[in-house]
């Protein structure tokens, strides 16, 4: 690992083992982009990259001087406005109206390790010799705005994180209206381009286009990284696999309105741009003000999309992800929420727990419901320091029971939301997110408080604090479900208000900062109606969040495969439900709901207390079992295998850090009939060890090569190959599932 600088061309190699980064600042003084893929050595100069032609209708940088023109370079912190007519990575307005900058280099310095960056979550190292850091110091001459761009390179990851500091080192005040944490040139078109969209009950599937000229982007515009589209995208080559080829992944650390921007121009060069939305964003920079803007991580993979995501995977999960719950296994739960809704009472919790119990469940999360008049999503959102009527001892004393069964408690919060028809939007509806004059749009009944306001901050820090040392809560599930709208805040001026969406989020951040660090044992899940804002920025506060409202297996197969391009199975938050299955009424054996749940956190959110002691019997293995396998399923090496959005069968596989280990899922939507003979070919296992192959599918039992299964593959071929087999000689059905488990006998 290493960033060099080459005095005479004014160029910086940043290289890792796996890829290089170079960089140069041009002969007008703005650093240009030269290259960034696989590892290369080179001898020193890369000035051969800077092509330049002289093309008909350019504008260029000097007069009488055709050597350089801006929009036929490749840029690495390109302005709009000089030359270059593509969309820029930093607008800056001067008091006058000028929109024009220049970003100049000044100076530069290199620094182990990893600067923390104020306020906001980032990947982090533990200790100096994980990365390196190079501070560029770039100036727009006229404003005096400084701009320091962050590039950290990791030692032991194909992973590039960057972000920008600005300065605002002149006179007057300035206002920030594109300020994106990376933009990237990349010299030709030839890619595909995968974003992860959806909405609510379906977040997170794949679609995949190739790049055409012009632009694509995925945004949001909500307050809220939505369920609708995901600050990650990946480009990957077209012939680019889950095993071989190139691909690149970007992932966005950050939680509000964001933009992820490919814009091809006449040349074939790809524009990509990453950061704060700039639609409707505007930051006033006052005089001696600094901005730092969230941290984008570009991944490098040479060998397919599964290397791009486990390095995701890894670094989110070991650098990114903070705290107690880190590495730990994360505990069974059972949560209340499809089994009561707001139906809860004492003695239905205590029996749900009893019975979780017995089936060796660790938790209970009491789900929505149990605050102020919270009998329904009308009424009492807001009131945490009120507990319903229909707990009539108190959180405190229902917790301590809970743990008397021997499971831990948890609790359901929606800090940043209100009711009108609650105790606190009465007491402060001054508050609320509203625009003088007009009217509010709900969503689930519910209004927005202004998290850029540091009382609000103070108030929920306290309420919640309060709750949290009130009794024995181990587990907090902190809900979000609905967008911002008629944004505006009481407490900035009229020309901050550009700012308002950003300080929501910085807000946010604080306040899960404050709870986290006080109660630093607590694990925290987020949820926002599901995944509305399933994101990096997240993680770096709760180690887990819940993937999706929908609940159906066949379902959570795409939102899980999905979900699994950028994130790491510790993230995912998944539950067994009922069958039918309440978003579908689709059913499903409860073997499948478990055999799709357990690649990830696990739990159950259904009535057990309704279920037949053969069911309840089935629970409580899938519970042991999960128990024993959890570090694979959680920690393990995931590898996908066959995608259900192309066909009939889905797998995927996880295997332990030392290859001895591994677990396939493998799930069927529709059962056929004559069917052809199926195998997988396997990922990631040792060539020469013999596994043992243990589950439920035809090669159960069998100790087969680790070269057999990843070259050969795996049978899979069941009774749908026969045409006319008896019917009590049939297997599976539609919405089958098998797990198989490998270990090495050698
Ligand atoms: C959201 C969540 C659900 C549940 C309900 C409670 O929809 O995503 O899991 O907690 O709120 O109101």
């Amino acid at each position: 690992m290493g960033i060099q600088f080459d005095e005479s061309s004014r160029m910086f190699h940043l290289s890792n083992r796996f890829y290089s980064y170079i960089l140069k600042i041009m002969e007008n003084g703005q650093p240009g982009h030269l290259y960034f893929g696989k590892h290369v050595k080179g001898n020193g100069s890369f000035d051969y990259l800077s092509e330049r032609a002289e093309r008909s209708m350019s504008h260029y940088y000097r007069e009488n001087d055709y050597s350089l023109t801006l929009e036929g370079v490749m840029h690495e912190f390109p302005a709009y406005g000089n030359g270059d007519f593509r969309h820029p990575a930093v607008t800056v307005r001067q008091q006058n109206g000028s929109t024009i900058s220049e970003f100049e280099y000044v100076s530069y310095t290199v620094t182990s390790g990893k600067p923390k960056l104020e306020g906001l979550p980032a990947t982090y190292c533990e200790k100096e010799d994980e990365a390196e850091t190079l501070h560029l110091k770039l100036k727009d001459r006229v404003t005096g705005v400084s701009a320091e761009l962050l590039y950290t390179v990791f030692r032991d990851y194909p992973a590039l994180a960057r972000s920008v500091r600005f300065m605002n080192e002149g006179k007057e005040p300035v206002w920030l209206e594109d300020a994106m944490s990376f933009s990237l040139d990349l010299p030709d078109q030839d890619y595909e381009w995968m974003q992860f969209s959806g909405a609510w009950g379906r977040e997170r599937f794949l679609k995949e286009r190739r790049l055409a000229k012009g632009i694509q982007s995925v945004e949001s515009t909500r307050g809220n990284s939505s369920h609708y589209q995901n600050p990650f995208i990946v480009l990957r080559r077209p012939d680019t696999n889950e095993q071989t080829g190139e691909a690149f992944g970007f992932s966005l650390i950050y939680s509000g309105n964001f933009l992820i921007q490919a814009e091809v121009d006449a040349w074939d060069v790809t524009r990509l741009l990453i950061g704060i939305n700039p639609f409707h964003f505007s930051w006033k920079l006052e005089p001696g003000k600094i901005f730092q803007t969230p941290e984008a991580v570009a991944v490098y993979s040479d060998s397919g999309l599964n290397s791009m995501s486990q390095t995701f995977h890894n670094i989110f999960r070991s650098r990114l992800v903070r705290g107690y719950w880190r590495e730990r296994p994360r505990p069974v739960l059972i949560n209340s929420w499809e089994a009561m809704e707001f139906n809860i009472s004492e003695e239905k919790l205590l029996r749900l727990a009893k019975c979780a119990s017995e089936c060796g469940i660790e938790m209970l999360v009491l789900d929505d419901g149990w605050f102020g008049k919270r009998s329904n999503d009308h009424q009492g959102l807001g009131d945490w320091d009120a507990v319903r009527d229909c707990l009539p001892d108190g959180i405190a004393a229902l917790a301590d029971k809970v743990e008397r069964l021997h499971m831990k408690f948890g609790i359901w919060i929606e800090p940043e939301m209100l009711n009108r028809d609650s105790e606190l939007f009465r007491k402060h509806e001054d508050w609320v997110i509203r625009t003088p004059e007009r009217r509010m749009s709900p969503c689930r009944n519910e209004f927005v408080l202004d998290l850029g306001r540091c009382e609000v901050i103070d108030y929920l820090y306290d309420v919640l604090s309060k709750l949290l040392c009130s009794a024995k809560i181990s587990y907090i599930k902190w809900d979000m479900n609905r967008s911002i709208t008629e944004l505006y805040s009481a407490v900035l001026p009229g020309d901050r208000q550009g700012e308002a969406f950003h300080r929501y989020i910085l807000g946010l951040y604080q306040l899960y900062e404050r709870l986290t660090n006080r109660f630093p044992e607590v694990l925290f899940e987020s949820c926002a109606s599901g995944g509305g804002r399933f994101d990096a920025g997240l993680l770096y506060y709760s180690p887990q969040g819940w993937l999706s409202d929908d609940t159906d297996a066949m379902e959570r197969l795409k939102i899980q495969y999905g979900t699994s391009f950028c994130y790491p199975l510790s993230s995912f938050g998944n539950h067994v439900s009922m069958s039918p299955n309440r978003q579908l009424l689709r059913k499903t054996s409860l073997s499948t709901r478990a055999n799709v749940a357990a690649f990830g956190t696990f739990g159950y959110e259904m009535d057990l207390t309704e279920l037949a002691p053969e069911e309840l019997n089935e629970i409580k293995i899938q519970v042991k079992a999960m128990k024993e396998k959890r570090d694979l399923f959680q920690f393990g090496t995931f590898f996908r295998l066959m995608s259900p959005f192309e066909g009939n069968i889905t797998a995927w596989m996880v295997v332990s850090p030392d290859r001895k280990r591994a677990i396939i899922g493998w799930y069927r939507f529709m059962n056929e009939v004559n069917a052809p003979f199926h195998r997988i070919r396997l990922m990631g296992l040792i060539p020469d060890c013999r596994y043992r192959v243990e589950g439920s599918g035809p090669q159960n039992e069998l100790v087969l090569g680790g070269d057999e299964l990843m070259y050969i593959g795996l049978i899979t071929t069941d009774s749908s190959a026969n045409g006319g087999c008896p019917p009590e000689e049939m297997q599976g059905g539609d919405f089958d599932s098998r797990l198989y488990c490998l270990t090495a006998e050698n």
